[in-house]
């Protein structure tokens, strides 16, 4: 199968933003992890970081048309804000995992609320970087 793992604004910034909150992984950490995880299961795994929604979206478009089968996102702080992403998934109908590095439901009552929640197969937040590999574990075992 096809994976692509998508990462909203600011993920770009990991290992250097915040770090008592989002850890000490770079996103270029992230990535490798879960590239190889996939491939050693025989899988393909893409992935894109972009601060501008547009771009967030568009991908999610092409998605849809080369026929990948599995998305795991975080949006970051398009969680809390974005319909246009929302109505781009379920445009897309391709089944995703949402994901959080923090745990966004002890922090402020702004991040308590998600546009994706609802129609994610499953949420994962408050892991660190683990958390993706949990979320491309639950993924293949889905896809199996
Ligand atoms: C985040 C949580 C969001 O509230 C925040 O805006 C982020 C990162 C996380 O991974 O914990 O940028 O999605």
């Amino acid at each position: 199968a096809t994976l692509l793992v998508l990462h909203g604004p600011n993920l770009n910034r990991l290992g250097s933003r915040e770090p008592g909150t989002y850890g000490n992984a770079t996103l270029a950490d992230i990535n490798q992890r879960l590239h190889e995880q996939a491939t050693q299961a025989g899988h393909h795994l893409l992935s894109l970081q972009s601060n501008a929604e547009y771009e967030l979206i568009e991908r999610i478009h092409e998605a849809r048309d080369e026929g990948i089968d599995f998305l795991i996102f975080n949006p970051a702080a398009f969680t809390h804000t974005s319909i246009a992403l929302r109505d781009a998934l379920l445009a897309a109908a391709i089944p995703f995992i949402e994901i959080h590095l923090s745990n966004v439901h002890a922090r402020e009552p702004f991040r308590q609320h998600s546009y994706f929640s609802d129609i994610a197969e499953g949420v994962i937040s408050g892991l660190g970087a683990q958390g993706y590999e949990l979320a491309l574990a639950a993924a293949l075992h889905k896809l199996a």
